[in-house]
Parts: structure tokens; C-alpha cells; sequence
């Protein structure tokens, strides 16, 4: 044609940018075990096995499989065009992710497959030969090693095995003795179970679940939300319209740390620990694609809002306006959608700090309107300082006795002296490392506490009905709503259940 002339790709500098395209090693085999489950796969595994310079990864797979016309196409790099309509379960978009993944990890690229009705099929990309040679020259022709492979890794039925070998970014010794180089390796199979067991959690359970396995042990789904803890709170859950469809949107404040585990607080907070897993989780068909992010809306990260996680589920088709992109790590909320995401946000992070200042405590259960909190953060100055809240019942009461201006210059001594940096330090070892009211004191001691604080309260004159209504409501007490009821009975022979 006139007026053009054809720049074809050069084949030998390409095939090395595409594996440039940022992914980590479980990002990559995330990619797989997406076209795994688009293939309709019950069981994935993915296997890692050491042999120094032979080391190779494989994700096998029980799904539909293709034939030899089909794989010829699944090899080439964009075989599909992004603009092209999907099947509403379809989690591929760009017909690159099986060869930009692997690329990124291997040198050479098997594929091996067999449907229902034809049998074994085999594909390799070897990249030094198509550097060698400066063309997109697939290998045709299955090696017997690779056959081998496929018969002990998969046997006779559908389905796919993609396997990467020439690891030059994992082997980090070609000696298979290397003992070191031998653990290194291993450690990605831990990086990749947590992060598949991350990605597709929601695959991992409830009807239709499918099973992966990473070397021979399945992998354990990671609820972003806690779901099912019976302090988890659902703050707002809605439908935005948007371009004549409905977006699912639930938002959460995952329980204060005082109403977990240690265990179940560290296992939810991810892998970034809970202040980075804070903000919205974003799935493109159940797949996880954003795992915590404010995805740009001006929010920042903080302590106080590090309990708030909302989800956001989008069907296969949006992904333009949301700016996927090929590794499934990223995406954008469009414009049209962002005031209605911040006012979710805002409420939510709300939320999430009030449960962070009140340690978790359930206000609705005490039934008495707010907690009374014994400190108060104020302004002196332009600094911060923390005093003691005056209004407190008890503290209140005191300042009233006879004894009040001693009791005054306490309180003083005690604002004024508050060991923040020791604080600061110690919660720096992360929030489970400093105890809560009470934590590890006997009910005794914490009776014999409440005793002296009704019998303190009674001496000001307050009446016993009021005394129990303070106490439920009064920090640190309204924790204890039983201990509470326990010594009014017993000092004031009140009923206040
Ligand atoms: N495990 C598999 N089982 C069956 N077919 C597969 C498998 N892996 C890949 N394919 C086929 O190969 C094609 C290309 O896969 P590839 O991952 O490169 O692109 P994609 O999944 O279409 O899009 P994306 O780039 O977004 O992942 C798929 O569309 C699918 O038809
Ligand atoms: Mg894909």
C-alpha cells in the first residue's frame, strides 16, 4: 500500500521486553491459575521443583484443555484483543498473560494439554532460540523429559499443564547441592500459596469451591473481611448505578484487636500487616485484583482507619473504565464514580476509628448512649496533650470531695509525665504488644477496683441507680458489663440486669 511502509516487531528484542512487564513470581502464577479457572478447572496445582539449572515450576491443571489449534493460538502473544467480548466468567482480557507471566519468570515456556476428545498436544516458546534465530519460532515437537512429566504430573485425562523451565530468575545457583539456593527456591512456594490463597478466596469456598494446591498442600482462602467473627461490623452496603449496570459495594470495620486472638489478629492482617491492608479490595469476578488500596481518593493510610475494608466486585466487562491492567494488579476507579466511593470511604473510616478509640467495645450492648472515656486528647498550644477527662464519673466525683485539690495535682502529675515515646516505642512492635484495661488481672482485683469506685461514687451524693448507669458506661468499666452488675449487687443490692 502506498503511503506506509511495515515496521515489523524485532522478534529478538521483544520476546525480552515482555518480560518486563513488573510481575512477582506469584503475580505470574496468579496469571495462570486465572486461565486455569476460566478453563473451568475444579483442581489447580502448581508444583515447584528444585534441581539447580533443571529447577521448573508447573501449574497443572483438570480443566477443559485445548487442542492443537487452539494452543497454537494460546501461544501466540496477543492472541485476543482486548476489545474482544468475553464470557461473563472469563478472567483473561489482553491474550497475553500466559506468555508476559511466564516470560517473566522462565526462558523456555511447555505447554501441554489433551481435551475430552484429542488426545496430548504440546507447544514450547524457547526464548534463546528465538533470539538465535530473530523469529517468532514456536517448537513443535515434545521433548521426552516433558512427556514424562506430563505423565506423572497429570496422566490421562483433560486438562493443561503449563511448565516453566530455565528459571534465571529463581535459580539462584546451577548446582543442585547448593543447599541455600535449594531453600530460596522453596520459599517461593510460601509466597505463592499465601498469595493465591489471597487472590482467589473466594474460589475457595462455598458451592462450586475449587481446590489448589501448592506442592501437595492445599491452600487455605484468606478472608480479607473476617465475615464470619461476630464483631465485624457491616457498615453500608450498596449498589451503585453505573453506565446502566449495578456495582456491589459492602464496607466493613473488621473487630478492634482486643476481640481477636493474637493468632487471628496477625493472620488478618495479611500480609502487610493492618494498616497497609486498610481501603477498598477490588474483584473482577470474585478474582481479588486490589487488595487494601484508597485507590487515589485522597484518603491517607492511618492507625485510626486501619480496621476499614470495603468490597468492591466488578463484572469482566468494565475493564477499561477501570484501567486493568494485564497483570490484574491494578485498577482506577472512572471519575463518575468517585464521589459516591469517598462518601463510602468517609463513613467508613468513621467508623473504623471510633471502634479503634473505644477498644472495641460494643456501645449498642451496654445500651446507655456513648462510653464516658477516662482521657482526652487536647490541643496546648499548637502541641498535643492528653489529660485526664474531668467529667469522668469517678474522677469527677473525687475532685468534689474533701480531698479534691490533692486529687488535683495528681491528675496533674499524671498528664503531665504520660511516657508517650515509651508508648509510641512499644506499639511500633505492633498494637497486641501492649495490654488493654484489666488485660491479665484477675476479676477479684477488678472487683475489688469497682468496689471502691461505688463506694467513692456513693459518698458524693450519687444515687445507686445513677451509679450503675455510670459504671456501664464509664471507661474502663463498660467493658466489664458482668463484673459491673456483680458489685452492685453485692454493695448496693441492686438488680441491673
Ligand atoms: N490452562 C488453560 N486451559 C485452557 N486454555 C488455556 C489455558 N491457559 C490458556 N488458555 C487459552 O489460551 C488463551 C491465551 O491465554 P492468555 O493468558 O495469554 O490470555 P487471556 O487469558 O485470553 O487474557 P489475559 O492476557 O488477560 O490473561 C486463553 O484465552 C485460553 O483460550
Ligand atoms: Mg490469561
Amino acid at each position: 500500500m502506498t503511503g506506509y511502509e511495515v515496521v515489523e516487531p524485532r522478534a529478538e528484542s521483544l520476546v525480552e521486553s515482555l518480560r518486563a512487564f513488573g510481575y512477582a513470581t506469584e503475580t505470574a502464577v496468579a496469571d495462570l491459575v486465572d486461565n486455569s479457572i476460566t478453563a473451568k478447572a475444579t483442581t489447580v496445582d502448581v508444583r515447584l521443583r528444585w534441581a539447580g539449572n533443571e529447577s521448573w515450576i508447573a501449574i497443572v491443571d483438570d480443566g477443559l484443555g485445548m487442542d492443537g489449534e487452539r494452543l497454537r493460538e494460546a501461544m501466540r502473544p496477543g492472541t485476543t484483543s482486548p476489545s474482544a467480548p468475553r464470557t461473563v466468567s472469563d478472567l483473561g482480557r489482553f491474550g497475553l498473560g500466559l506468555k508476559t507471566a511466564s516470560f517473566s519468570q522462565c526462558r523456555q515456556l511447555v505447554v501441554m494439554s489433551a481435551t475430552a476428545t484429542s488426545s496430548l498436544v504440546a507447544r514450547t516458546w524457547d526464548l534463546d532460540h528465538v533470539v538465535r534465530v530473530g523469529g517468532w519460532q514456536l517448537l513443535t515437537t515434545l521433548i521426552s523429559e516433558d512427556r514424562a512429566l506430563w505423565d506423572e504430573l497429570h496422566g490421562d485425562q483433560p486438562g493443561t499443564v503449563v511448565l516453566w523451565r530455565q528459571l534465571d530468575r529463581l535459580v539462584v545457583s546451577p548446582d543442585r547441592q547448593n543447599e541455600q539456593a535449594e531453600r530460596h527456591f522453596y520459599t517461593i512456594a510460601d509466597r505463592v500459596a499465601r498469595h493465591l490463597g489471597t487472590i482467589f478466596h473466594r474460589y475457595l469456598t462455598g458451592p462450586g469451591k475449587i481446590t489448589i494446591r501448592v506442592n501437595g498442600r492445599n491452600i487455605a482462602p484468606w478472608d480479607p473481611f473476617l465475615e464470619s467473627h461476630e464483631t465485624t461490623q457491616v457498615v453500608t452496603d450498596e449498589s451503585l448505578p453505573y453506565r446502566g449496570e449495578l456495582i456491589s459495594v459492602k464496607s466493613f470495620v473488621l473487630p478492634h484487636v482486643s476481640r481477636l486472638t493474637s493468632e487471628e489478629h496477625i493472620v488478618a492482617g495479611g500480609r502487610r500487616g493492618w494498616a497497609a491492608q486498610q481501603g477498598f479490595y477490588v474483584y473482577r469476578n470474585r478474582r481479588l485484583i486490589v487488595s487494601g488500596s484508597w485507590l487515589g481518593l485522597g484518603f491517607r493510610r492511618e492507625e485510626l482507619t486501619s480496621l476499614a475494608r470495603i468490597r468492591l466486585d466488578l463484572p469482566n466487562h468494565m475493564d477499561s473504565d477501570w484501567q486493568i491492567d494485564v497483570r490484574k494488579s491494578v485498577a482506577r476507579a472512572p471519575g463518575a464514580l468517585v464521589p459516591e466511593l469517598r462518601r463510602i470511604a468517609e463513613v467508613v473510616r468513621l467508623r473504623s476509628a471510633k471502634v479503634y478509640r473505644h477498644r472495641g467495645k460494643i456501645l449498642q450492648r451496654a445500651g446507655h448512649g456513648d462510653v464516658v472515656q477516662a482521657w482526652l486528647q487536647v490541643v496546648r498550644g499548637t502541641k498535643i496533650a492528653y489529660q485526664v477527662n474531668r467529667q469522668h464519673p469517678l474522677v469527677a466525683a473525687l475532685l468534689t470531695t474533701a480531698g479534691g485539690s490533692e486529687v488535683e495535682a495528681m491528675v496533674r502529675l499524671l498528664e503531665e509525665t504520660v511516657p508517650v515515646p515509651l508508648i509510641i516505642m512499644n506499639h511500633a512492635d505492633g498494637p497486641g504488644r501492649q495490654t488493654t484495661p484489666f488485660e491479665e488481672t484477675a476479676s477479684g482485683a477488678v472487683l475489688s477496683v469497682l468496689a471502691d469506685v461505688v463506694r467513692a461514687m456513693r459518698r458524693t451524693g450519687t444515687s445507686d441507680k445513677e451509679i450503675v448507669g455510670q459504671l456501664l458506661t464509664m471507661e474502663p468499666f463498660s467493658d466489664f458489663p458482668d463484673l459491673v452488675r456483680e458489685v452492685c449487687t453485692r454493695e448496693l443490692g441492686q438488680e441491673t440486669a
